[in-house]
């Protein structure tokens, strides 16, 4: 079986690489994790590559002058290592149109948040601020604008009254990285199709994600 190649891009935790690593690790699985690259070279996930023999760059970002010198020695390494697929896990660097253009359709970002609602930064404490009751996570394509593309797959989380932005961001977390694996098998097995701003799932059910883990 050929496995859709991927590459990971993370700038430090790294949890959801490791679920990507865990998921991947399945004989059966559609895809498979070629190439880490951090941005920051002592960011934790690195480690997770390491254990698993996965080949890990840092390109770090204060090496360039620009992004856009970054941005290309980046594209470089992509290429070089026949990266179909590039999943950001938690990397926090804004990317140029010119790049989100050159990878259109294949560039994925995991949010935590149920996108469009809360774009940016500090989810939890705006999630927890607007009062809102469910909250969630969403894996979508990548487009120029932070946090905007089609989306790919979404979980729901509940949000307790007792939740600070760590017990929200714990439980989120936990959805996040049943989501991620889900939406790459998509993407590997050919059965996600974009329409413009929507996409749409061939071939069978579309996983539906309520996430309702206990307190
Ligand atoms: C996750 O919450 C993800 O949604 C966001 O950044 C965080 C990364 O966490 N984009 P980790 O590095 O994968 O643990």
């Amino acid at each position: 079986m050929e496995r859709l190649r991927l590459a990971a891009l993370i700038s430090g935790r790294g949890s959801n690489l490791q679920a990507l690593i865990d998921t991947c690790r399945a004989a059966d699985f559609p895809a498979e994790i070629r190439l880490v690259i951090s941005n920051r070279p002592n960011a934790a996930g690195l480690d997770y590559a390491a254990q698993a023999g996965i080949d890990a760059l840092v390109i770090d970002h204060t090496d360039f002058p620009d992004r856009t010198t970054f941005e290309k020695r980046l594209d470089c390494c992509l290429h070089d290592a026949g990266i179909e697929l590039v999943c950001l896990a938690g990397f926090m660097r804004l990317l140029t149109a010119e790049f989100v253009g050159s990878w259109r359709n294949r560039l994925v970002n995991i949010h935590p948040s149920l996108l469009p609602a809360f774009r940016g930064t500090k989810v939890h404490e705006r999630v927890i601020a607007a009062g809102v009751r469910i909250s969630g996570c969403t894996v979508h394509y990548v487009r120029p604008e932070v946090d905007s593309g089609p989306i790919i797959l979404q979980a729901a989380v509940p949000v307790h009254q007792s939740d600070d932005p760590n017990t929200l961001a714990e439980r989120v977390l936990r959805a996040e990285h049943q989501t991620y694996p889900q939406a790459v098998r998509l993407i590997a097995e050919g059965r996600v199709n974009i329409e413009g701003d929507r996409l749409k799932i061939d071939n069978g059910a579309v996983p539906t994600l309520l996430w309702l883990p206990g307190p």
